[in-house]
């Protein structure tokens, strides 16, 4: 048994995620968790929301609460959101909570005890209008390197360079839109990530498990030379700067900055988890307390690659003690509405809630995975959303489990047959199947979700040639052993479709493996080599055949969501 830990980038507390996002993190995060504990792996899948910084804090005025009141509500929108989907987090924790502040607290003490962190004199944007300091989204502007007009402070949308809002040209006060700005002198604590470079690269160097987008971003970064950064931020909604538990003068109105702690959560998470439930923490995150045996993988958008492979990772060896780092890393590019910007403000793209109003999980996951952003962005167009899910789910695999359980049912008792032995035609099929199981199984493994949900359809689809070829309905008539064989064998193809299904469709999956009644214990992922994987369900077994199990979309779903979100741009 391998033990895992798996995290996804944590979302924004402000405003519901929609599709892309989804798909970019959360969503394969949680079909390889299911995958891995199909594989009777010890599976650790955290998450959180990310709620400290300007976006925080922007929201909650604009909705006119409290930030902690608004951070308390939109934290419960998201975790039913992600809960609809069934995303099968072990924790859903909150970086607000004690873990993070401790924990953060105290990597900023070891790191500036090594020298890697120090006081530094800044300057920075001040809005004379609103009489304040402007960190990061505070401010918006030209950006200086591609010249979108509406970068904000932190990072620009466009280009994706992370910025300093001193470094953007014809700035403006989000608060107020005042242009009365000016440079100012402030102090702020820096990272001194510069002093890194080498020891990363080494680290970035060595890590042959990352897939090719994360590690080219990762290696890019490098060649540009690592910045020191300010780690801290004139604002009052965040984790307060301590020195060995003391305030800091000084720092009494500040606060760390959110890329600083956000990551950090990924381990106060795991001790929300395990000191709710009495483990071990430690043991997922201290090589020297049991985490040098963890195969730590990490899922998020390509935006996110920077901080996961340069920032956190220098927080974490920085600290010089034995901390778990990513073993592997897998970023995605965007899935994006019809080749633009999701957006809610101009209702453009469909949101996580929204999309559970209009189709069940399974619809959407399916489809979101099996046109993964993986080597190039991915538009998401709702045609395209009808067509996979009507030929994929409804289709191959729907009308493939209708046709052999009804069948059965209406011919055979609704049991499974015993008679007739296996010819060439099975000893075929279960040739091909095998070799498709291994595929998959590499597939899984390498986090190719595109090639894994193709490999899954192509599972599902020899259940409909074999039946095809099989013909028991032709059979029945003359050889009512053959009959009985092509439909064991079908009814078996059947369960392996469902076994294979559940990471990524697991509320169809389950509704099969019901009707089977296929035991828990026998729902693991099978083995290629198993010789038995077609004779697997018990003769005599009696079964329901399963209601509907996909709803196909029609055009005037299409037409009426379309014009409901936007679909015409
Ligand atoms: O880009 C984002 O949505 C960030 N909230 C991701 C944070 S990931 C982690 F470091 F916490
Ligand atoms: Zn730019």
């Amino acid at each position: 048994m391998n033990r895992i830990l798996i995290t996804s980038a944590l979302p924004y507390i402000n405003g519901i995620k929609h599709l892309g996002n989804l798909a970019g993190s959360m969503l394969p995060a949680d079909i390889i968790a299911r995958f891995e504990r199909l594989r009777a792996n010890e599976v650790l899948y955290i998450c959180a929301t990310d709620e400290h910084g300007t976006p925080a804090e922007l929201a909650a005025a604009s909705a006119g609460q409290s930030v902690r009141a608004y951070c308390d509500e939109q934290f419960e929108v998201q975790r039913r959101a992600c809960e609809g989907f069934d995303l099968s987090f072990d924790h859903f924790g909150r970086s607000s909570n004690a873990p993070n502040a401790q924990l953060t607290q105290h990597f900023a003490d070891v790191l500036e005890d090594n020298g890697l962190i120090e006081e530094r004199v800044s300057e920075q944007v001040y809005s004379l209008d609103d009489k304040r300091f402007l960190p990061d989204r505070y401010v918006e502007g030209t950006c200086p390197h591609c010249s979108y007009e509406k970068a904000r402070g932190d990072q620009c949308d466009d280009c994706g360079r992370i910025l300093d809002p001193v470094d953007l040209i014809e700035p403006y006060s989000t608060i107020s839109g005042s242009k009365k700005l000016e440079v100012r002198e402030t102090r702020h604590l820096f990272l001194r990530q510069s002093k890194m470079q080498t020891r990363v690269r080494t680290w970035v160097e060595s890590a042959t498990d990352w897939p090719p987008l994360a590690r080219s971003i990762a290696l890019k970064w490098l060649d540009e030379g690592l910045q020191d950064r300010a780690i801290t931020r004139d604002l009052s909604w965040g984790i307060p700067v301590l020195r060995h538990g003391k305030p800091r003068p000084g720092f009494e109105n500040k606060v760390f900055y959110v890329w600083f702690d956000a990551p950090i959560e990924y381990i106060g998470a795991t001790q929300e988890h395990t000191e709710a439930c009495g483990e071990n923490w430690e043991s997922w995150w201290r090589t020297d307390k049991g985490a040098d045996d963890v195969t730590y993988v990490q899922f998020m958008g390509k935006d996110n690659v920077a901080f996961h492979t340069v920032s956190f990772p220098i927080t974490l060896l920085g600290s010089g003690e034995p901390w778990k780092t990513v073993d592997k890393l897998k970023a995605f590019n965007w899935v994006t509405w019809y080749g633009g910007k999701f957006s809610t403000s101009q209702n453009r793209g469909i949101f996580m809630d929204q999309a559970l109003e209009l189709a069940p999980s399974d619809l959407w996951r399916w489809h979101l995975m099996a046109n993964a952003p993986e080597s190039a962005d991915a538009a998401f167009t709702l045609e395209h959303f009808q067509s996979t899910v009507n030929k994929d789910l409804a289709d191959v695999l729907g009308n493939f489990v209708n046709r052999i359980t009804r069948f059965a049912t209406s011919k055979m008792d609704g049991a499974v047959p015993g008679g007739g032995t296996p010819g060439a035609l099975e000893n075929e099929l279960s040739a091909q199947l095998q070799t498709r199981l291994i595929a998959l199984t590499g597939y899984y493994e390498a986090m190719e979700f595109r090639k894994a949900m193709a490999e899954t359809r192509a599972i599902w689809a020899m259940g409909n040639e074999y039946l095809a070829e099989a013909a028991p309905w032709t059979t029945l008539k003359t050889d009512t052993d053959a009959a009985a064989l092509s439909v064991r064998t079908g009814l078996n193809l059947v369960a392996i479709a469902a076994i294979i299904a559940q990471p990524v469709i697991p509320q169809a999956a389950a509704k099969i493996l019901d009707a089977l009644s296929v035991p828990e214990e026998n729902r693991n992922w099978p083995e290629a080599t198993d010789a038995s994987l077609l004779s697997a369900l018990p003769i005599g077994l009696k079964f329901t055949p399963p209601d509907v199990l996909f709803t196909k979309i029609t055009d005037e779903d299409v037409t009426e969501w379309g014009e409901q979100f936007g679909a015409e741009c």
